[in-house]
């Protein structure tokens, strides 16, 4: 990998990344579409990391699809799949068993899925880390989906001093409102149906805030109460409304406030957000 990246770089040609764990759905393919018009060559990985887990979730069970994935990527990329490279380390390239040096982002890791997982982010920037020293990209593409993790990773760049244009894209929903998940993968015709409260109680909080309802009291008081008529054994990890880029809560939803929730559907973490203010 290294060799072929300083070989594109020694041709003058730009790389995008696209870090991911693979079990595509359309939201990675959007993410590949738009890193195909930041760079010349699209470097899509693919890795389970397992520093990102916590000993009580769901790495055995994460889906993993390899030749699928690949074939989407080719898909989408049609002619410029000839240029573009997959990059699919084994646990032990990245971790291997002396590895004890990790990268971490100290305060935006503390809150909303920070504080109920607290060794993930540290997986999590330490291995998008590695990836970028590995690389080499001009341009980093994240998804907003999840919203926390790309705005630590963008903390992460700037700091350690990439020289990488970062890039954060929409979330790709699917027809009813639910975001596009590896993990939606999991659920049955029920829970399925019933994992669209999140979206639906976000949508209701900015039907509020469109009202003049600005008080975050109020306004989760009525996201609990829509999550629970979607989705009666659902429960609600957090409803947090915070600035866009501190992350520190908020008391009344303002210019720059998003609102990220986690809630567990039949058993499965989903997380979810969208700006307010
Ligand atoms: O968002 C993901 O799929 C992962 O957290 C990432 C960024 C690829 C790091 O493993």
């Amino acid at each position: 990998m290294q060799t072929a990246v300083r070989q594109i770089a020694g041709r003058g040609k730009t790389i995008a990344i696209v870090p991911t764990m693979g079990a595509f759905h359309k939201g990675h393919l959007s993410l590949i579409r738009r890193a195909m018009k930041e760079a010349d060559v699209v470097v899509t990985t693919i890795f389970v990391n397992p520093a990102q887990f916590g000993p009580k979730e769901d790495l055995g069970k994460y889906p993993r699809d390899l030749k699928a994935d690949i074939a989407q990527i080719k898909a989408t990329l049609g002619r410029r799949a000839r240029s573009a490279i997959v990059f699919t380390p084994k646990a032990a390239d990245i971790y291997p068993e002396d590895f004890e040096t990790w990268v971490m982002v100290e305060k935006l890791t503390k809150t909303l899925e920070g504080a109920k997982r607290p060794t993930h982010f540290r997986g999590v920037t330490t291995v998008v880390a590695k990836l970028f020293n590995i690389c080499r990209p001009d341009v980093a593409i994240f998804g907003m989906k999840d919203y926390q993790q790309a705005i630590v990773l963008k903390r992460m760049t700037k700091d350690l001093g990439y020289p990488i244009k970062y890039v954060i894209a929409p979330t790709v929903r699917e027809p009813d409102g639910l975001a596009m998940s590896s993990r939606n993968r999991y659920f049955d015709d029920t829970a399925r149906w019933e994992a669209v409260c999140l979206y639906y109680a976000l949508e209701s909080a900015k039907s509020m805030v469109k009202a003049g309802i600005l008080s975050v009291k109020r306004i989760e008081k009525e996201m609990q109460a829509v999550i629970l008529a979607t989705c009666p054994t659902a429960e609600i990890v957090y409803i947090a409304f915070t600035d866009l880029d501190s992350l520190e809560l908020v008391k009344k939803v303002q210019r720059g406030t998003i609102c990220s929730l986690s809630v567990k559907v039949h058993g499965v973490s989903l997380i979810d957000n969208m700006k307010l203010g």
